[in-house]
């Protein structure tokens, strides 16, 4: 099989050992399979190790790749099962499995493993292996070019078997990434999609398929509607739950009980949180200081431009490890988005020379936000941007570590679009904003919201619950807090549409 179809059609077979793990997990759960209905069967681990576990269950299979249909046979003939199984090729997305699924009585297990890709992944390739409507969960175009309508093809298959599973006891079992478990889940109790009960096991997917992401065995018994919650299981033999994900209002929310003790805690901001700059072209604008004391660019260029529009500059990994003496310097093109920035050439002409030298790499960005927009332009920007005090957290690390920055040398600190911040005009109130968000109370309530699996685990939209008045209270800061505030007036109108835009390209979990 070549790359680009192991691509395409999310090829990781399941070692026959772990098919055996789940099935007898499943076996030790209770569960009644009179079928076992595996949707892309491959070489057929999960109907060997079913038809060990479940001594006389019926085995359906079906894969769409014919050489792996054979051999699931071979290996079902070997087992000894081959005259209670059938297997066939067939392309998921061309069956009607609400159909299928109602013609097969008695208990019902759907097994297995499905392919592991995102559309955008076998787009990537030129493949062709998609559901027929990509429009998927309501997605609109302004989400589409921002990458938020990336989905997973399980998570779309996974769903299609939900829906075909409405109302029909039957237990799913599928190995899937974590963060598409928890998709699913959500999409069935937000749509009534009638899951009794669920769980997640968490699986070393490293170990078993060499894929450096998280994931685990969903199971979920279907028929009933039950509580929006599922027990998370650190492995599949552990017996005792790590924590209870759950649903609060429409978000999910990884610890579910703490949050209920915490969310007193949540609320308005009365802050407005940004995002740092966004210039996708960081080999000509993010420079650093040689031993000489010059300046040098990410492509090793030395680097001669006016002070003017250069900034210090830190990056998530800076926040999140206390680094917080700028190494790196970044040009700032604009002090508003949409600015003009033709005056540079007039004011700063080293640094104009210096930006259209690499014209072509600001004209090759992909996003196709900076389109049509002025030379070099930015986004990210605004007055915020400038202030001279800052709390400022990574978007991408675990655990938030809120920093207070100040200027240096009198500049502004400016970050990355990897991060977050609260611009303030005095260090007082800075100070204790970054106090009260590092408390004890507010880092248990953020990580009671936060998946650590996810791409970005904090955002604007989370940070932008914190009901800051609420932690200042619990962490004995509200006095302190309420000497100083107010300060920061000058910041905290909303963003500009064009600001709120840029923020939700934040990938979600
Ligand atoms: C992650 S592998 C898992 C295989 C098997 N379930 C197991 O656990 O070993 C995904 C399987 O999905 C199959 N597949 C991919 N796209 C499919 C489609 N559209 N219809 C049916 N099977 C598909 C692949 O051929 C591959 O065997």
């Amino acid at each position: 099989m070549t790359t680009a179809s192991k691509v395409e059609f999310g090829d990781f077979q399941t070692p026959l050992a772990l098919a055996r793990e789940v099935s007898s997990l499943l076996v030790a759960q209770g569960v009644e399979a009179d079928s076992v209905f595996e949707p892309t069967c491959g070489v057929g681990a999960f109907l060997v190790a079913a038809a060990e576990a479940f001594p006389k269950a019926r085995l359906l299979g079906w894969d769409i790749n014919g050489d792996y249909v054979r051999q699931a046979e071979a290996a079902l003939a070997q087992a000894g099962a081959a005259k209670r199984a059938k297997v066939g090729q067939q392309d998921f997305f061309a069956r009607d499995w609400g159909r299928e699924l109602s013609g097969i009585r008695g208990g019902l297990l759907v097994l297995g493993n499905l392919p592991w890709v995102t559309n955008a992944a076998v787009a990537g390739v030129n493949g062709t292996n998609l559901p027929a409507k990509e429009n998927f969960l309501g997605f609109r175009g302004i989400e589409a070019r921002t990458g938020k309508s990336n989905f997973d093809i399980s998570e779309w298959m996974l769903i299609s078997l939900v829906k075909a599973l409405r109302g029909r006891s039957a237990t799913i079992a599928m190995l899937c990434k974590t963060a598409t478990a928890r998709k699913v889940l959500r999409f069935a109790w937000q749509n009534d999609g009638r899951i009794a009960k669920a769980s997640l096991h968490l699986i070393d997917a490293k170990r078993h398929f060499g894929a450096s992401v998280d994931a685990c065995l969903l199971v979920a018994r279907t028929g009933e509607a039950g509580p929006a919650e599922v027990d998370v299981f650190n492995g599949l033999a552990a017996r005792r739950r790590s924590s209870t994900v759950g649903l609060a209002g429409q978000d999910l929310v990884s610890d579910i009980r703490a949050y209920r003790r915490l969310k007193h805690l949540e609320g308005l901001c009365p802050y407005q949180w940004r995002s740092g700059v966004k210039h996708d072209c960081a080999s000509v604008m993010e420079l650093s200081r040689t031993s000489a004391g010059t300046l040098r660019n990410k492509l090793g260029e030395e680097v001669r431009v006016e002070p003017d529009y250069l900034f210090p500059l830190l990056k998530c990994s800076d926040l999140a490890n206390g680094r917080l003496e700028p190494q790196r310097f970044v040009l700032v093109t604009q002090r508003r988005v949409g600015e003009d920035t033709a005056a540079i050439a007039a004011k700063a002409p080293l640094t104009w020379r210096y930006l259209d030298s690499h014209r072509a790499l600001f004209e090759a960005r992909r996003s196709s936000i900076y389109s049509g927009r002025a030379p070099f332009a930015l986004f990210g920007i605004g007055d915020y941007s400038f202030a001279q005090w800052k709390v400022a957290v990574s978007g991408l690390h675990r655990t938030p570590r809120f920093a207070l920055v100040g200027p240096v040398n009198g500049r502004p600190v400016l970050f990355d679009d990897t991060c977050y911040f609260l611009p303030f005009e005095e260090q007082c109130e800075a100070r204790v904003v970054a106090a009260i968000l590092n408390s004890p109370e507010c880092q248990s309530f953020l990580a009671s919201l936060t998946f650590v699996d996810s791409k970005r685990p904090i955002t604007v939209e989370l940070l932008q619950r914190l009901n800051i008045r609420a932690v200042a209270e619990d962490a004995g800061l509200a006095d302190q807090w309420s000497a100083c505030r107010n300060r920061g007036v000058r910041y905290s109108e909303q963003p500009s549409s064009t600001q709120a835009e840029f923020v939700m390209e934040a990938p979600t979990s």
